[in-house]
């Protein structure tokens, strides 16, 4: 059978030929097997190819595959960064007060309730070393960003993944019942890595109130910023009335800056205090990156770019994939997940998709292949899109 027969009876099949894409998401989730509450896995529904970062990488046309922010860093943390280079032989507390204070009133609470980390990978890792010294579980979506879950998973704490709705969504009420007295965490990541789909956030609003209750609730917002301004519905407000919940955020996304590293939490005194009686916050950070993110901050110039440019490419891409007859997952973020036809070998995909000099990530949900697609340039997400019709099309 050839591949152009073998797509039709896919997309027939999933019901994704023309106007079928939009119940791709229903589809495909009927496929699904539902968690049963009672039988957690300690392994993902979704494995991830392995990715070996190497320095071949920098030479890729279109990097396309850690959602990555390519317009930035903004001019004026650039200015900033190299100013603060010749104060490098100081330590950087005093800076990392100051941004701090930014950060803080930014977010309208006091100093106390604000951490700051190199990248917030680093806040989910140390977050995680605190909750889980003594096991317990976690319990989180499935698929979801895994750095705080693999962290837990090897202080032998027990994952309790609970599969996202047809929709793609967080499904709260599911979340809720798998809390129970050893939960230690309910890690949220909204909008959600790797899917970019979004949780209504009134919905995500009552489940923190009810289940911070119970246990700590982690909302990473790593990608809200590119939601629209008056969309960008934060949970930090919970933590200002006091409840059990941690709100993470980074300068790695709209800020452009993944390689220098900076990220914050928002979360109760006490619960920083615990923290940060185990490990130290501000160490890991340099002057030049903390001096750039508050430049950063406040270049909304370069901020409201960065997020219509790439709602921009965000659209171009969907519309792409979907004329050529994928179904990408609608999304609210930076990047973009697609089912590859079934067949794929997803090795031999990426290889291809290298060979092109495109990088991007493959992920296998259910035994089966997805492309997740970071936003780069224009120019680069229309060689993505050529360069996909070559490799699969
Ligand atoms: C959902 C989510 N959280 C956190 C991170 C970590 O970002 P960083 O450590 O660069 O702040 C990422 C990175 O891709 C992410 O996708």
């Amino acid at each position: 059978m050839n591949k152009t027969t073998n797509r039709r009876q896919w997309l027939q099949r999933a019901g994704l030929s023309s106007a079928g894409f939009l119940l791709a998401p229903a589809i495909a989730s009927q496929a699904r097997p539902q968690t049963s509450a009672k039988t957690w896995s300690s392994e993902s529904r979704v494995w991830e190819r392995n990715l070996t970062f190497t320095p071949e990488m920098n030479g890729l046309k279109a990097r396309l595959l850690a959602n990555e922010n390519p317009y930035g860093p903004s001019d004026k943390a650039k200015v900033a960064m190299m100013e603060a280079i010749s104060d490098g032989n100081r330590y950087q507390h005093a800076d990392a007060a100051r941004l701090k204070a930014m950060l803080a009133e930014r977010e309208g609470v006091t100093t106390d309730h604000i951490i700051l980390g190199p990248g917030s990978t680093d806040l989910l890792e140390k977050v995680a070393i605190t909750q889980f010294l003594d096991g317990g579980n976690v319990v989180s979506a499935d698929p979801a960003y895994m750095a705080l879950i693999k962290t837990a998973l090897a202080f032998r704490a027990e994952w309790r993944n609970v599969p996202l709705t047809k929709d793609w969504a967080h499904d709260l009420d599911a979340m809720y019942k798998a809390i129970d007295s050893d939960t230690r965490l309910v890690y949220i990541c909204n909008p959600n890595n790797p899917t970019g789909s979004l949780t209504d956030s009134n919905a995500l609003r009552a489940f923190c109130r009810k289940a911070a209750k119970k246990t700590m609730v982690f909302v990473d917002e790593a990608y809200l910023e590119f939601l629209a301004p008056d969309e960008q519905d934060s949970m930090v407000d919970l933590v200002g009335e006091g409840h059990n919940i941690i709100v993470t955020r980074t300068f790695s996304k709209i800020h452009a800056m993944a390689g220098l590293r900076v990220g914050y939490s928002v979360g109760l005194p006490e619960t920083l205090e615990a923290i940060t009686a185990k490990v130290r916050d501000n160490m890991g950070l340099n002057v030049s990156a903390i001096r750039g993110a508050m430049a950063s901050l406040e270049d909304e110039t370069f901020l409201t770019n960065s997020r219509n440019w790439t709602r921009e490419t965000r659209a171009f891409t969907f519309d792409s994939l979907k004329a050529l007859g994928y179904a990408p997952i609608p999304s609210y973020t930076s990047f973009m997940l697609f089912p590859l036809l079934p067949e794929t070998d997803g090795k031999a995909y990426l290889e291809q998709m290298y060979g092109q000099g495109v990088g991007v990530r493959v992920f296998e949900l259910d035994d089966k292949p997805w492309c997740r697609v970071s936003m780069g340039t224009m120019p680069e997400m229309q060689l993505f899109v050529e360069s996909f019709k070559r490799v699969a099309g």
